[in-house]
């Protein structure tokens, strides 16, 4: 089991054609499959977005004929793919060539007789489709065979990794289990695009984009959908014309800042969600957080939602991301063993709070990538020398400048194992000097911190911010102490002193199980100390969070 890992494909599934990452040791048969050329991001999402439009979503019985349903709906054009899932009901989404179909179809459709409410009638692609004669049509039929939308079980993947063949090859398992799905992706940009609907009442030229982990090549089946509500192509002006005496501008309602201008925008649309979206629950403004924001659950598609505006840096963070991810296959097996662990551990957590957050684990995992000899992936600071002019991004004053297409980005010469990196990555940080240095992917060096935060992770590009500002000085202690462990259990297993017998996890599953965490604390307080001081902890969070307005949400 400690042979060199063979892992399986697991290519980026971002893209619809399916760019792959980079050649890896022992990936040479997954390699010969993929086509090399990748997608940038832009391309990605556009390709996406308008796939979306194509779209439709549709709550229908579990027993139906897909055969019929089919048919039926290609009266309206021909389908180009669909597929079922469940959330609160069986659901159907059905992409059709052409945008018209889609208007053929809600031609045919009527709007609900209730009997004791009332309906409001904003027409969606989101329909509700019955049988006429429910009893005969179902009655032989076998519920449709449904794509799942969540991840396994933890203990279930912990008996998965056992069966691997090294602890490289578990990563890549633990990667193919966890990461969205081709379905999974559609589905995330087709619940934007029917916000995006909705948003269009108000300005129609609109978009709105998914960023963060669901398009960064870094997300989880079940992660969170931020969701971006895009009004620049609105703002953009067209250059002046040269000829005639005159100029012409849009009078326009005037705001003090444009902070005041998202909440307001957020505002009314988060009040459209409200009241007339369907499907969607749950609305809550969050507009005095640092970066506004409408939370909300769209229970179609059984996505949390954060819908933003005004936040094109999140989105060139997430463009970097997807970058990152897409340059070597060992980026994204590391990133998502190392958030599973965490998780696992309570490191992380869904609720907000004076925890390590996923996006800061994703950074202190490029950072030690970019410190490896030779380094897997370049500099934020070498990015931007490869830039080209087009690539030239200046958001609100803060540079976000770096090269988008990654065929431009040379492999790196490193062969090192996913074994050796997921060891190292616990020993480096381990002993990682946080008490002094800051971490910084755009030099790939420590440096100094400027304020004493128990963990400053700078932001890439608003470079006076402090990504992981809510972390207090308990938690980040949490995280030394358990990697600390887990770099030591790994060295143990790797000399062949494992004190587990071959039917016990090993490897990345033993890293998971909750012993690892009551172990670890070797002669100083106990992980969870009395009930007092939790609850004090939890209460210091709580202040944590209002003083600093989400800070969690805080480049969003
Ligand atoms: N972001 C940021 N600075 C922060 C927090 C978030 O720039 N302090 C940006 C990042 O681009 C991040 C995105 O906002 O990817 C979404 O934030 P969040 O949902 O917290 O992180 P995700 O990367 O989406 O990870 P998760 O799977 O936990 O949602
Ligand atoms: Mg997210």
């Amino acid at each position: 089991r400690r042979a060199p890992g063979r892992p399986r494909l697991s290519p980026v599934r971002l893209s619809s054609t399916g760019a792959a990452a980079q050649r890896a040791p022992g990936r040479e048969e997954a390699d010969s499959k993929v086509s090399s050329w990748k997608k940038t991001f832009p391309e990605v999402q556009a390709e996406r977005l308008e796939q979306a439009q194509r779209t439709v979503l549709i709550n229908c019985p579990a027993k139906i004929s897909e055969k019929k349903f089919l048919k039926y709906l290609s009266h309206h054009g021909k389908i180009n793919s669909h597929y079922f899932y469940e959330s609160y009901g069986t659901y159907a989404v059905v992409e059709f060539s052409e945008k018209d179909s889609i208007a053929s179809l809600q031609d045919i459709t009527r709007t609900p007789g209730i009997e004791e409410e009332c309906a409001v009638p904003f027409k969606s692609r989101l329909f509700t489709l019955t049988l006429k004669n429910s009893s005969i049509q179902a009655a032989d039929q076998a519920p449709v065979h449904c794509h799942k939308q969540s991840t396994i079980l933890v203990n279930d993947l912990v008996q998965k990794l056992c069966s691997a063949d090294s602890v490289s090859s578990q990563l890549y398992t633990l990667m193919d289990e966890y990461q969205l799905t081709e379905e999974n992706t559609k589905l995330r940009f087709l619940a934007c695009s029917l916000i995006q609907e909705i948003a269009c009442a108000y300005f129609p030229e609109c978009t709105v984009k998914p960023f963060g982990s669901s398009v960064n090549t870094f997300g989880k089946l079940g992660c969170d959908l931020d969701m971006f509500l895009d009004l620049d192509e609105i703002e953009r002006s067209p250059t002046r014309t040269k000829t005639g005496p005159f100029y012409m501008e849009y009078q326009m309602k005037r705001v003090p800042s444009q902070r005041i201008a998202s909440q307001r925008i957020l505002s009314v649309i988060g009040d459209c969600i409200d009241n007339f979206g369907p499907g969607c629950v749950g609305v809550q403004k969050i507009l005095n957080a640092r970066c506004p924001l409408v939370r909300f659950s769209h229970q179609p598609t059984g996505f949390q939602c954060d819908l933003t505006t005004n936040n094109r840096v999140a989105m060139r963070s997430s463009e970097l991301l997807y970058i990152y991810g897409s340059l070597d296959s060992r980026v994204r097996a590391l990133v998502f063993s190392v958030r599973c662990w965490a998780r696992a551990h309570g490191i992380t957590s869904t609720i907000p709070g004076p925890w390590i957050t996923n996006f800061s684990l994703t950074m202190m995992a490029l950072f030690f990538l970019q410190k490896r000899t030779p380094p897997i992936i370049p500099t934020l600071d070498q990015l931007k020398d490869l830039a080209d002019a087009e690539d030239k991004h200046i958001v609100e004053g803060h540079d976000c400048t770096f090269a988008s297409n990654v065929n431009k980005i040379k492999p790196t010469e490193n062969t090192e194992t996913l074994d050796v990196l997921l060891s190292d990555f616990f020993e480096y940080f381990g002993n990682f000097a946080f008490n002094k240095n800051s971490i910084n992917i755009r030099k790939g060096k420590e440096q100094n911190k400027p304020e004493p935060s128990p963990l400053y992770i700078q932001n890439p590009f608003e470079q006076a911010l402090n990504i992981s500002k809510n972390v207090n000085q308990s938690q980040l202690d949490r995280f030394v102490a358990l990697a600390r462990e887990c770099a030591w259990i790994l060295q143990q297993e790797d000399k062949g002193h494992s004190s587990l017998s071959n039917s016990q996890p090993w490897g990345l599953a033993a890293l998971l199980l909750p012993s690892v965490a009551s172990n670890c604390v070797k002669g100083k307080k106990k992980r969870k100390g009395p009930a007092s001081e939790r609850i004090k902890s939890l209460l210091d969070s709580l202040k944590i969070n209002n003083a600093n307005s989400l800070v969690n949400n805080g480049g969003k």
